[in-house]
């Protein structure tokens, strides 16, 4: 049995480690890596392999950076040949990147079967990109591995077949179970309590009166509280664009971190304030209080029973919550734990694979 993995952008890259891992253990199962170069820096991308031990890539189509149509363009047309001569038996895509939509075309029109995984997320808006992608890939799937039930009932809204369904829990906690005990050697230098902020949507990043705002309310609430910011590259590019680095001085701003670091210092923070999708479910395993800066989310697990507070964009909101929080007025939140997040998600996947 032939498997391409494809991947892209630094979400997948702790996705595909444990699939890839799980299905080692399988004989009949020879496997190719696939990276689109859709995340190409050093630390983006390289360190992540390393420290997830997954393989160099078979292939990388280098596609760098774009517009999302450029991007998922180049990828389309570097996956065609390379799919229609390899002939794979299942092609597996990871997530909701632009690398996920652009194979998940490439598959389905050459008939080649394809898996996803973690299918059947849905924020229910659709000016989000990713949430075009995850609707356009779950549609052309013929195997759909959801992380929780919420993901089963989208599916079976959007009429998708439930034989073709699988609730296999959450592939990305088998990567950070797997990894926390490598992780405690990391954010050694950590004060006894800080604030970890990442961000990098667009929707967030690229408007100049939020970021600055943003930036304001971060500047004041250091004054409380040590605020730790590793910046993805393109929010380092817009704090560049319009001049916040002044504001930007009284936090710590950092490079991205490496897989092994972010997660350590996760697992310190006082609190974590994101706009990302994998950081809102990695908190709410830790057990860490998360303030999302954003509307809505994919991941309602999170809310109702993890740890993950959604503020919109209202950031005098934000304040107000981290002030309540450095204040001691909230009680701690009893996590619960989310049914299949239990590092075996990934030997589900391989098992439904392989037979
Ligand atoms: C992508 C995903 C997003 C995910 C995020 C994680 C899509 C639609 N979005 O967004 O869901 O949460 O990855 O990081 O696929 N850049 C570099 N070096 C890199 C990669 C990017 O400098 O290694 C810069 C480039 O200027 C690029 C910009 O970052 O234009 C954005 O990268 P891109 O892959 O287009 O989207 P992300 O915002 O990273």
């Amino acid at each position: 049995m032939n498997i391409f993995h494809v991947v892209g952008a630094r979400p997948n890259f702790m996705k595909a480690a444990p699939v890839w891992q799980a299905l080692r253990a399988y004989h009949q199962v020879r496997q190719s890596l696939v990276h689109t170069g859709q995340h190409y820096d050093e630390a983006m991308s390289d360190v992540f392999f390393r420290q997830l031990d997954l393989p160099t890539p078979d292939v990388n189509l280098e596609v760098g950076a774009g517009t999302h149509a450029q991007q998922t363009a180049a990828i389309i047309a570097r996956l065609g040949p390379l799919f229609e001569e390899a002939r794979p038996d299942w092609v597996i895509v990871y997530g909701d990147v632009n690398s996920t939509v652009a194979a998940a075309l490439v598959a389905a029109k050459l008939g080649v079967r394809l898996a996803h995984v973690e299918a059947g997320l849905r924020s229910f808006d659709r000016s989000m990109p990713e949430e075009i992608n995850r609707v356009v890939t779950d549609q052309l799937s013929d195997l759909l591995f959801t992380p929780s039930s919420d993901g089963n009932e989208n599916l079976a809204r959007e009429g998708i077949s439930p034989a073709k369904v699988h609730l296999v829990g959450n592939v990305m906690i088998d990567t950070l179970i797997r990894l926390l005990p490598r992780a405690r050697s990391f954010a050694q230098e950590a004060p006894p309590s800080f604030l970890l902020v990442t961000l990098h949507r667009a929707a967030n990043v690229d408007d100049p009166v939020f970021l600055t705002n943003v930036m304001e309310t971060l500047a004041r609430v250091s004054e409380r509280i040590p605020v730790i910011f590793p910046l993805h590259p393109r929010t380092r590019q817009r704090i560049a664009d319009w001049n916040l680095e002044a504001l930007a001085g009284r936090l710590r701003l950092l490079p991205p971190f490496s897989y092994l670091e972010f997660l350590a210092w996760q697992g310190k923070a006082t609190a974590v304030v994101t706009d990302s999708g994998g950081v809102q479910e990695e908190t709410s395993f830790l057990g860490v209080p998360c303030y999302t800066l954003r509307d809505n989310t994919e991941r309602p697990v999170t809310i109702t029973l993890g740890t993950n507070t959604l503020v919109g964009r209202d950031l005098d909101r934000l304040e107000a919550e981290l002030n309540k929080l450095l204040n001691g007025n909230v009680s701690q939140r009893d996590v619960k734990s989310i049914p299949l997040w239990d590092g075996k998600a990934s030997e589900r996947i391989a098992s439904i694979l392989t037979h």
